[in-house]
């Protein structure tokens, strides 16, 4: 499964994104509004692991995307779509975008792809996001893609020892 948008290619991960995911994922401030990571290249390796199996899962759990810019085929950040629950149709999504390629709407282009995936052909019906109240990017792009502010889950995470809240953001397949 691949989605186009104007200026990515969401694909699925390969065993040799290995050096240009971890690049992302083992950078500590990638990861600061993260209840993961920064990776060691083991971890990194463990992810894209799932992510390689979750491909030949039937019925599918989970769509992890390499984001790939589609000027010079860098890979600069990645985009998930899960199934939380299948029999109520409901979906989670996320995204991270490089450092280097922040800036440039890509996240916006990212996550709007994958939650119209997520609504069209992946069957969903209700799509949730989640982000810290402090992560002014990711709210904005969540705003920016439609997805509508639900609530403020206080103390959701222990990152890195720090109870950190979360807004919840969430779209339904039918606007209302
Ligand atoms: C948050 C993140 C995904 C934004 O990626 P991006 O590609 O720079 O986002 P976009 O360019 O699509 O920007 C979307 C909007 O957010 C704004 N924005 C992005 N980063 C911002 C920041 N640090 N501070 C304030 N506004 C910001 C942009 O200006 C834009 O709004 P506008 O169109 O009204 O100007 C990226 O910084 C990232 O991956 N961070 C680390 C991981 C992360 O936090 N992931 C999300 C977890 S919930």
């Amino acid at each position: 499964m691949e989605l186009t948008t104007a200026r990515l290619f969401l694909r699925p991960f390969r065993a040799d994104d290995h050096a240009e995911l971890h690049a992302i994922a083992g950078d500590p401030e990638v990861v600061r509004w993260m209840d993961w990571g920064p990776n060691t290249p083991e971890e990194t390796g463990v992810f894209l692991g799932y992510a390689l199996a979750s491909e030949a899962e039937t019925p599918r759990r989970a769509w992890k995307f390499a984001v790939i810019r589609r000027t010079d085929a860098t890979l600069i950040g990645s985009a998930e779509l899960h199934i939380e629950s299948p029999e109520h149709h409901r979906g989670a999504m996320g995204y991270l975008i490089a450092p280097a390629a922040q800036g440039h709407g890509y996240a916006t282009e990212a996550a709007q792809a994958v939650l119209d995936f997520g609504l069209t052909e992946g069957g969903l019906h209700r799509i949730t996001a989640t982000c810290d109240p402090e992560n002014v990017g990711s709210n904005r792009v969540l705003e920016k893609i439609g997805m509508s502010r639900e609530g403020h889950l206080r103390d959701h995470f222990l990152i890195r020892g720090e109870w950190r809240d979360r807004l919840l953001y969430a779209r339904l397949a039918q606007l209302r």
